[in-house]
């Protein structure tokens, strides 16, 4: 069997990693690929990956089986789409129902239609300028001005005062995030610890994962600036039975109304939940496996991962008992110095074959790469995700440092306080 992955993230990464782990001994193709995936799979250089007509045309020129996209990027592009008319097997959602992740106008609307709650929000389109400073001028604060496209997780403020809120409208409007700030909302902001649920989707049915969360600043203490996501955790301590199943349950009323606007939605629903005193909330949809949840759920998974894309993009997700092990994980983000911001490249990388030597841990690779004389160099803001399961969410955050402590590059920063505050929770 051949699978093209897309993407070159520890996400992907992590998605390869768990593909190899298959019976079927699949071939797996990743484009572009990182200097993780060079090691245990075929990167593929050069291929447009949010052009859906030359991954289509590459999928069919290799005799690929099945096509994973990893990234938002190829999915709102409408990759999915051309692979479907091609009748290449393809994991991941239309470019339409992928509107879910890019645009939040649209994301809102399926909310509104389908009684899923979330934030008080309304939306402005450049030429409506002045009523948009009107509603700051009669808003509470702090309120949220998020860019209504895809803005590679820049387009959101949180802001204090009125003063900052009109500095994010303008500065959309102005440009800063190109089209995807054409439009903006003025959102309600909530309050409560966040948790993002992801399920396996095959139009109809959804099959949950356990709850994972990431830390999104910087710096320790939630401090700095936001950034891709420095380290995670799963499960969630402190989501109650009754909680996760009304996150699930508003998943599915998500997909349940995807499905009856025709909306072909076939890979990963992220949901990204807020724990009001109301009750859980969606802050927002993502279309895709998360980055770096990926990197410490697929290493839970106990059933075939391969087997239960197929079911997804073939739509038989129901025939599919997907069992987690009950054990827990955490992740620490390694960046380079700098991120999120300007950062160097090409520092040598030592110490990943230390850390994997510890029981249960993997070191995923995001912006890596190997070169021709085998050197692993630096290549990206986030460079490594040290995932560590363990039975109890203690063990899998002590062997996580532990592991990280092993590893080196110029410049390497890292959070040292990932899931302090869910064992704080659990205590
Ligand atoms: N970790 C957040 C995301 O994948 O968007």
């Amino acid at each position: 069997m051949r699978i093209l992955v897309l993407g070159g993230g520890g996400r992907e990464h992590a998605i390869v990693h768990a593909l190899l782990k298959s019976p079927r001994t699949p071939e797996v193709l990743v484009a572009p690929g990182n200097g993780g995936t060079a090691a245990i799979a075929t990167n593929v250089t050069g291929l447009r990956i949010d052009d859906p007509r030359a991954v289509a045309d590459y999928a069919a020129e290799n005799n690929i089986d099945l096509v994973v996209i990893g990234p938002e990027g190829p999915l709102v592009a409408g990759v999915a789409d051309a692979l479907h008319a091609r009748k290449i097997k393809v994991f991941g959602p239309s470019g339409l129902a992928a509107r879910l992740e890019g645009s939040k106008a649209f994301a809102k609307g399926v909310m509104r239609r389908n009684g899923i709650p979330t934030g008080e929000s309304r939306c402005y389109t450049a030429r409506e300028l002045g009523q948009a400073l009107d509603a700051l001028e009669h808003s509470a604060y702090p309120v949220v001005v998020k860019a209504d496209g895809l803005a590679a997780g820049k387009g959101v403020t949180v802001a204090k005062d009125r003063a900052e809120a009109e500095a994010a409208v303008r500065q959309s409007f102005d440009g800063a995030f190109g089209e995807a700030g054409e439009t903006v909302l003025i959102e309600e902001f909530l309050t409560g610890p966040e948790c993002s649920l992801l399920a396996f989707v095959d139009g109809e049915h959804i099959s949950v994962m356990p709850p994972a969360q990431d830390h999104k600043r910087a710096f320790d203490g939630d401090t700095g600036p936001n950034t891709g996501g420095m380290g995670v955790y799963s499960p969630v301590p402190g989501v109650d039975e009754e909680t996760l199943a009304e996150m699930k349950r508003l998943l599915a009323q998500t997909v349940s109304g995807l499905h009856r606007e025709n909306l072909r939605f076939r890979g990963i629903l992220y949901g990204g939940f807020i724990l009001t005193e109301d009750g859980p909330k969606v802050l927002e949809y993502n279309a895709r496996f998360g980055d770096p949840e990926t990197q410490v759920l697929l290493p839970r998974l106990q059933t075939d991962l391969i087997d239960v894309m197929l079911a997804v993009a073939e739509g038989r997700l129901e025939s599919q008992n997907v069992k987690w092990s009950e054990d827990a994980s955490v992740g620490v983000v390694l960046a380079a110095g700098g991120y999120p911001g300007d950062y160097a490249k090409g520092d040598v990388i030592t110490g990943i074959a230390d850390a994997e030597a510890l029981p249960g841990v993997t070191v995923f690779h995001a912006g890596t790469e190997l070169r021709a004389d085998g050197t692993l160099v630096t290549n990206g803001g986030r460079v490594l995700c040290v995932t560590a399961v363990a039975p109890t969410l203690a063990a899998a955050r002590d062997r996580a440092y532990e592991a990280a402590a092993k590893i080196s590059f110029n410049g390497m920063f890292f959070r040292k306080d990932i899931a302090v505050r869910a064992l704080g929770a659990q205590s």
